[in-house]
């Protein structure tokens, strides 16, 4: 792994050991204060305390230690021992000479890879798509490629919402409408019409009047409690209707995502592993951890630790019916047989008890240890009213009307740019998609995971800032470089780099942060670490544009450095762009 942070971390620590003190202490990080110095390392005064010496006396000592180093322009001491560090140019020179040559494009590599399985779906059938699954797919998708560029073989499944409540209220729903449809005739079992006697859009209405008739009626409800129970236990025309409901709902979800750029490996859902769900109940059972309660079966999974009350997880209904955390353990069961090593569950924060339920069941029945299963959680996209993000009209948000809102934002934004008498190019739709879609993407992943954003379309689509356009227009304006000095990228990434400059050397040192940032976003399951490297990368670029000719440069080798640098600027934000998902247009 190439971290400049790394390499100076090892020489200062080597320092350290020198001195008689803990190598650790002697870690280097990127300055908070880049004004005095790029790098800081403030283990002195914990040394100092360890060692019961001076922290500044003890921090001369270091300091001249690393004087006469070659790696150090400067070293200075602030404060009561913190070493600001400025490496040379030679130094970062290397540095970036090894990670253009290097075979993983500089990106963090796993050595020890894993085979993980990546929730990030969740959709429910017949239910429109709403916000919360929008974020889950952009991060779960996300979260997929910098894994896999980790090295970690990570597979994604859907996990559709295909066997709870709101089939049973479909069904009962249906048979309402229209009786004499052969799915609710009892005596038959098979020989069931293949083609569905309802589509998506159908669907799309029968839910919320099916939905609205149980709130207000408890006999509507018993019904649809009823069929719920009659459909998990097998009765064959209610799995008939079922499957058509599966198959419609799968084509409109695999065209919906397929427009955010989403794939799924598995498509699975609750319902594929009820075949399981007998023998799980029977291993909770044998180790005597289920409970009676109120005519339903729990576990119990409080602990004496807790913060605040964990209710039991619900794993039969007192109807015999099964919910969702039966379906998640069940699941559980079903990916550890399969050899994943890890599960990790992109959903909403708010489901947090839910998966602590289950992950705790799932571990007392041995099947992961609590550690190599993850609840990914995140906050909500609010409207500007601070609550979750809703259409004008005040409905749940469509994704292809969201899409064509972002879209339409980046065009008006486009012809914005558009210089008076300019033809508009051709592939304008299309190049305002990959902008709308960037804006989007990039507004969603640039914010720490957790917490809650508001969806402003002003500010997501503009071209300066912390934004997606941002990021393509530095990438488009790297492209135009090569095209103006009549080579390519490949042609410029050949020439040799040298660092003069000091717009130069900040931009090679920020590119040298790579593999760090790629790391903690791996670890931590955080793009958004991700999107703060890309958005450094692009703005030291800016100012390495700003401060120095390119295709312009009269010296050849200075040209020729100057191309290349830019090569491997274009190269990284690429590779850093691709794992959020953002598609980069030509030009702009
Ligand atoms: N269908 C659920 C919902 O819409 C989300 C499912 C998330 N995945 C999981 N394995 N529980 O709330």
């Amino acid at each position: 792994m190439i971290s400049i942070t790394q390499r100076l971390s090892a020489l200062v620590g080597e320092t350290f050991a020198a001195e008689g003190l803990d190598a650790a202490l002697g870690a280097v990080r990127v300055s908070d204060r880049p004004d005095l110095a790029p790098f800081q390392c403030n283990g002195a005064l914990a040394a100092a305390k360890a060692a019961k010496m001076n922290p500044r006396q003890l921090a001369e000592g270091l300091k001249a230690r690393l004087d006469a180093l070659d790696a150090f322009d400067d070293v200075t001491l602030a404060g009561p021992g913190f070493l600001n560090l400025t490496p040379t140019q030679t130094f970062v020179e290397g540095l970036l000479a090894e990670l253009v040559s290097d075979s993983h494009g500089g990106a963090y590599l796993r050595t020890d890879p894993e085979k993980v399985i990546l929730d990030y779906g969740g959709p429910n059938v017949a239910k429109p798509l709403h916000v919360g699954h929008l974020r889950s797919a952009i991060i779960g998708q996300s979260l997929k490629n910098i894994m896999r560029r980790a090295g970690d073989e990570v597979v994604g499944d859907i996990h559709l919402g295909d066997w709870g409540l709101q089939m049973g209220q479909l069904i009962a729903e249906i048979r309402r409408r229209q009786p004499d449809l052969p799915y609710f005739d009892e005596a038959k079992t098979d020989g069931f019409p293949e083609d569905s006697p309802v589509s998506v859009t159908d669907l799309a209405e029968i839910y919320p009047a099916a939905s609205g008739a149980c709130k207000e009626d408890p006999e509507r409800m018993a019904e649809a409690q009823q069929a719920t129970a009659e459909l998990q236990g097998g009765r064959p025309g209610y799995r008939a209707l079922w499957q058509h409901f599966i198959d419609v709902s799968h084509a409109a979800l695999e065209t919906d995502y397929g427009e955010l750029g989403v794939q799924f490996e598995l498509w699975r859902g609750e319902a594929s592993v009820d075949p399981l769900i007998q023998a799980t109940v029977e291993r909770l059972e044998a180790k005597g951890l289920l409970v009676e309660s109120d005519g339903a079966r729990v576990v119990e999974v409080a602990r004496d630790t807790d913060k605040k009350d964990i209710p039991p997880l619900l794993m039969v209904k007192s109807n015999g019916s099964v919910g969702y955390g039966s379906t998640d353990l069940a699941t559980l069961v079903e990916r550890a047989d399969e050899g994943f090593a890890r599960c990790i569950y992109v959903v909403d924060k708010r489901q947090a008890e839910h998966f602590v339920q289950v992950f705790r069941t799932a571990a007392r029945l041995g099947l992961y240890e609590e550690d190599h299963m993850e609840h990914a959680g995140f906050g909500t996209m609010n409207g500007k009213d601070g609550r979750p993000f809703k259409t004008r009209e005040g409905g749940v948000l469509r994704l292809a009307d969201l899409i064509d809102m972002v879209v339409g934002k980046a065009e008006e934004r486009l012809r914005e740019n558009d210089r008076d008498g300019d033809e508009v190019p051709a592939d304008r739709q299309d190049v305002a998609r990959m902008v709308g879609l960037a804006a989007l993407k990039f507004a969603d992943l640039s914010n720490p995971r957790t917490t809650d954003y508001i969806f402003d379309l002003d500010r997501f689509v503009a071209f300066e800032g912390k934004t997606g356009p941002y990021l393509l227009y530095a990438s488009v304006r790297m492209r135009s470089v090569f095209a103006k000095a009549g080579t390519t990228i490949e042609e410029a990434a050949k020439g040799t780099i040298q660092l003069t400059e000091p717009a130069e050397i900040d931009l090679a040192s920020v590119m040298l942060g790579y593999a760090d940032a790629h790391k903690a976003a791996y670890e931590r399951r955080m793009p958004h670490l991700l999107c703060e490297h890309a958005y450094a990368v692009a703005q030291a670029f800016s100012k390495f544009y700003a401060a120095c000719p390119i295709a312009n440069e009269d010296n050849i080798t200075v040209r020729s450095s100057r191309l290349a640098l830019s090569a491997a600027t274009f190269r990284q934000l690429a590779d850093i762009l691709a794992q959020l998902g953002i598609a980069v247009p030509d030009h702009m």
